[in-house]
Formats: C-alpha cells, sequence, structure tokens
C-alpha cells in the first residue's frame, strides 16, 4: 500500500490512521492513543465532540516522537459553527491538544453556518495554523457549492466507507476533483457481523490475513486513507499491519458485492436527523 497520499495543496498524508472515536474515558484513550503509535501509527484522528482530545495530546507528549513525524486531525462541531466561533474553537482544540497547529481540521457535520466557519479555516490555514483543511460527511453537491464559493477548496472528505456502503460513485468524483477521501467507520463500527463475514472471510483465508486486514487493505488499495479504532493492543497492531499483500482485482470486485448502498448510521437527508446531531451539545473539557 501507499504509505502517504499527496494532498491539493502538495502536502501528504498518510494513508493508515488511528480514530479515537467512542473512547470518552481519559486513561483508555490515552492508553489506545500511545499504544498506536508505538504500533508505527502516525495520523490520529481526534475531535472535539469525541471528548479525548486533552487525553490524545498527552499520549502525543508522552511518545516522543517528533511533532513533524504526527499528523493530528480534530474537528469542529456544530455547536462552533460560524466565523468567530471557529477561530475560538480551533485555539481550544489546540490548547486541549497542547499542540501549535494542526496536521488537519476538518468540519465534523454540513450543518449551521459552513460558510463562516470555512472562512475562519481558510484564515488560520494562511496563518499556518491549520496546515490542511477538509470536512467531514459532505454530500458531493455541497462541496461542489462550498469549493465555487470559497478561496480555497477542501482537500479531504471523511465519508463513511466500509464493505456494506462501497460509495464508488461517491468516492470516484472526489478523487476525480482531488479530494482526499478517509474512511471513518470502516469496520462499520462491528455491524453486520462485519468479522465473520463469509465473502470476507474467505479472501482472508486465501492470504492468511484477517477479515479487518481485508477490509482495510480493500480501502487503501481504492487510494483511500483508513483510521481504524479499536482499544485492543493487538487488534491494533493487527490494524496496521496491511501493507504486505494485494486483493486481485476479483477479489475487489468480490468485495464490491456486499455493498448495500445505504448508511448503517442513519440518513442525513432526514430533518429528525438534523435536528438531534444540531442539538447535541458537548462539554468538550468533561474528561
Ligand atoms: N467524521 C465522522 O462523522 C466520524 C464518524 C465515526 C467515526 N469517525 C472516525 O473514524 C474512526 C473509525 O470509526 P469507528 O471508531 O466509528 O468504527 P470502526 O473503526 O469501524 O470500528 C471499531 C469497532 O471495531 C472493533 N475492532 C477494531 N479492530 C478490530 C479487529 N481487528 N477485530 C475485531 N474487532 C475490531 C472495535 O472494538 P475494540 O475497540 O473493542 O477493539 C470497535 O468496536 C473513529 O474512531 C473516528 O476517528 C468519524
Amino acid at each position: 500500500m501507499k504509505k502517504t497520499l499527496e494532498l491539493s495543496n502538495g502536502s501528504t498524508m498518510p494513508q493508515l490512521g488511528f480514530g479515537v472515536f467512542q473512547i470518552p474515558n481519559y486513561g483508555d484513550a490515552k492508553k489506545a492513543t500511545l499504544q498506536a503509535i508505538n504500533a508505527g501509527y502516525r495520523l490520529i484522528d481526534t475531535a472535539s465532540a469525541y471528548m479525548n482530545e486533552k487525553a490524545v495530546g498527552e499520549a502525543i507528549k508522552d511518545s516522543g516522537v517528533k511533532r513533524e513525524d504526527l499528523f493530528v486531525t480534530t474537528k469542529l462541531w456544530i455547536q462552533d459553527m460560524g466565523y468567530e466561533a471557529t477561530q475560538k474553537a480551533i485555539d481550544q482544540s489546540l490548547k486541549r491538544l497542547g499542540l501549535d497547529y494542526l496536521d488537519l481540521y476538518l468540519i465534523h457535520q454540513p450543518l449551521n453556518d459552513v460558510y463562516g466557519s470555512w472562512r475562519a479555516m481558510e484564515e488560520a490555514y494562511d496563518a499556518g495554523k491549520l496546515k490542511v483543511i477538509g470536512v467531514a460527511n459532505f454530500e458531493n453537491d455541497r462541496l461542489q457549492d462550498l469549493m465555487m464559493n470559497n478561496r480555497i477548496a477542501p482537500m479531504v472528505n471523511q465519508i463513511e466507507l466500509h464493505p456494506f456502503r462501497a460509495q464508488f460513485d461517491r468516492v470516484r468524483w472526489l478523487q476525480e476533483h482531488g479530494i482526499v477521501v478517509e474512511a471513518w467507520g470502516p469496520f462499520a463500527e462491528g455491524k453486520n457481523q462485519i468479522f465473520s463475514n463469509p465473502v470476507i472471510q474467505r479472501i482472508a483465508k486465501a492470504h492468511k490475513k484477517t477479515t479487518g486486514q481485508v477490509i482495510l487493505r480493500w480501502l487503501t488499495q481504492r487510494g483511500i486513507v483508513v483510521i481504524p479504532k479499536s482499544v485492543h493492543e493487538e487488534r491494533i497492531i493487527e490494524n496496521a499491519n496491511i501493507s504486505n499483500f494485494d486483493l486481485s482485482s476479483a477479489e475487489m470486485k468480490m468485495m464490491g458485492t456486499l455493498d448495500q448502498k445505504r448508511s448503517l448510521f442513519g440518513n442525513m437527508h432526514d430533518p429528525e436527523t438534523v435536528a438531534t446531531l444540531g442539538q447535541a451539545h458537548f462539554d468538550y473539557d468533561k474528561m
């Protein structure tokens, strides 16, 4: 697998990263992040809404790995959308993480005052506080509009991507437009018994790999960044061990047959989902 992918601003980002969603306990988040860095992960994906930026920052500090060798991502939650709120949110995330710049900053959801936030992010990018700026969960039509009406185009879109939601057309459009695609929930958070799926198991057996490794390889072979999460060290190590085998085109196609062409995590076009998300308020310092 390619170890890094090139972004539209000429910089690079690791193709393998570690996600820390749903690890709200300080000790667990710090421990898992440290284990990941020790296992060779260089990209860490957190978010203000995960309420563990502080623990991630402590792990980074304790890891002894040079700052410039790490690629730290965090995200802007809906309650901080808008020009001034975003300026503040960036500084607060930096403070919690104990860093003076972020490698990647993402708008977490395509809701509220996206355009005000994006202007604040462009300015922070110009100032060197944010090295790469992007979005998450944006449909291609929203991205097209954002690109047409701003100075800097988003460089990354982090979206739900796993064997049950392959998103071939959406990914193709993003890649054709120079936007790096990052897969969240690469294991569908374990839904649909993904780790014992017979199609994936058959491919895994042929390569003497685990089903998790096959899923990650299927994504990285499509030129996608993966950020699997685990709080178990043996799985953290296993998930990073995906660079020494390739899936054949027939195997890639077999993986594609699992696509259910719908989200397993709710419908963002449903007003009720938008209302629930828009009302979700987090106390980032709670940890
Ligand atoms: N932008 C967004 O809106 C968004 C949304 C969701 C996620 N994300 C990001 O994407 C990252 C990954 O997604 P995710 O955390 O939702 O889910 P995920 O990575 O698809 O799945 C994590 C689940 O799989 C289990 N697991 C991990 N490796 C395994 C292995 N080798 N064998 C068996 N089970 C394994 C984990 O269990 P254990 O932990 O118990 O090992 C956990 O239950 C997040 O952490 C976050 O950084 C972003």
